[in-house]
């Protein structure tokens, strides 16, 4: 869990926008509930490489350079994350590491870096992604500092199956998410419903659990058309999420145990923003010790009921309404990921508190474009 800074401020991102958030995640409770890496993502560095192959903090935007930035936030009790790529220049057309691997490793380790994500824009030269990304893994490996690879290779090469063995923590399993429910084909990014199908689509669950997380991108709960990523798009796009959608988000990520990278502007966060970003209970789903990333187990039309398995025989399940229009959506003990023995169950609302028990049957109504998300406990 975290915070990076590529959503809300995109190429803009300096060292105050960093140093206020890092301030922010602690005032407004995030860093308690458990978002703990600060990531800077793309364009912190100068546009080349120092005579020596090394990276330069960008002297406009990061004055202070990047150990005193680590410094800071390390400070605040976060955890420090930086960018780079794995090719000759990064997304934005910086300086990145291909080839440069070692050096670069051994900056960040003395910066006081603990995590890197690291991207696949740039020319590769000719090299595949797993050779390129385990360059950078060995690398990392062999500084004398524990830092989280994070690969950022968009899934174009099946990163669940050799992610592990390149030494990464977690990997990108979809192109980039933008603010939206559902893009087409020929535009740019992914919408929020596109990669939950993405991720159900690509059958990669059994891929995923603790030391090694599927990572469908960061999250986009709180964040609206002047967001910075959003300039990427074409102008003439609707980028605002409903609240439903927001929450249907943030719930579908809880239940896939994908890394939760909050990536709003943290000075402007509403109430709104902040009960979804800071819901204990869809949090405790999320961080779930077995680390099972939740499939679908059925859908009529647009009603979908999606669960996965919990600690202690429990279960999280979720009723999603794909469609328009109010639905009731229905299902029972028999079909989620819970064992059928106990003679009644308890269901806990995640986004009500609300509690009762059954022997078997879960109804509820539930919005277009929303969830509604349950705990399931044997009793
Ligand atoms: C993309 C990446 C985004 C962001 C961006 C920066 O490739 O998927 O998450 O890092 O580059 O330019």
């Amino acid at each position: 869990m975290g915070w990076n800074s590529w959503n809300a401020f995109s190429c803009g991102v300096t060292e105050d926008d960093v140093r206020d958030a890092a301030d922010l995640l602690v005032d407004t409770g995030l860093r308690d509930i458990g978002y703990e890496y600060l990531v800077v993502d793309d364009c912190w560095m100068e546009a080349e490489l120092d005579e020596d192959g090394r990276l330069e903090p960008n002297s406009e935007d990061f004055p202070s350079g990047i150990e005193a930035l680590a410094d800071y936030v390390h400070e605040k009790g976060l955890k420090f994350g930086i960018y780079s790529s794995a090719g000759d220049v990064t997304c934005q057309g910086y300086a990145a590491s291909l080839g440069h691997e070692r050096a670069h490793a051994e900056q960040f380790a003395d910066w006081g870096v603990d995590y890197l994500k690291y991207d696949n824009c740039g020319d590769h030269r000719g090299r595949d992604a797993i050779s390129r990304y385990a360059a950078m893994g060995q690398a990392l490996v062999a500084v004398d500092r524990d830092i989280v690879y994070s690969v950022c290779e968009w899934g174009q090469n099946q990163p669940w199956q050799w992610g592990r063995n390149v030494g990464a923590h977690l990997w990108r399993t979809t192109g980039d998410i933008v603010v939206r429910w559902s893009t087409d084909s020929d535009e740019f990014g992914l919408g929020i419903v596109d990669i939950i199908d993405q991720m159900n689509d690509r059958d990669i669950a059994h891929q995923n659990g603790p030391g090694g997380w599927n990572d469908p991108d960061m999250l986009q709960v709180g964040n609206g058309p002047e967001s910075g990523q959003a300039q990427h798009e074409e102008a003439d796009v609707d980028r605002e999420l409903t609240e439903a959608e927001e929450r249907t988000h943030f719930s579908f990520w809880c239940l896939f145990s994908a890394p939760l990278m909050a990536g709003n502007d943290l000075a402007e966060m509403d109430d709104a923003t902040r009960e979804i970003l800071t819901n204990e209970a869809a949090i405790a789903i999320n961080q779930d010790p077995l680390g099972i990333q939740g499939t679908r187990d059925g859908a009529v039309e647009n009603k979908e009921v999606w669960s996965k398995r919990l600690a202690g025989d429990e279960c999280a399940l979720i009723l999603f309404n794909r469609g328009e229009h109010t639905a009731e959506i229905a299902t029972t003990v028999e079909t989620v990921d819970v064992p059928v023995d106990a003679e009644r169950y308890r269901v806990s609302d995640v986004w009500s508190d609300d509690e009762w028990t059954t022997s078997g049957s879960i109804t509820a109504t539930v919005g277009p474009h929303d969830v509604a998300m349950f705990r399931v406990s044997p009793e």
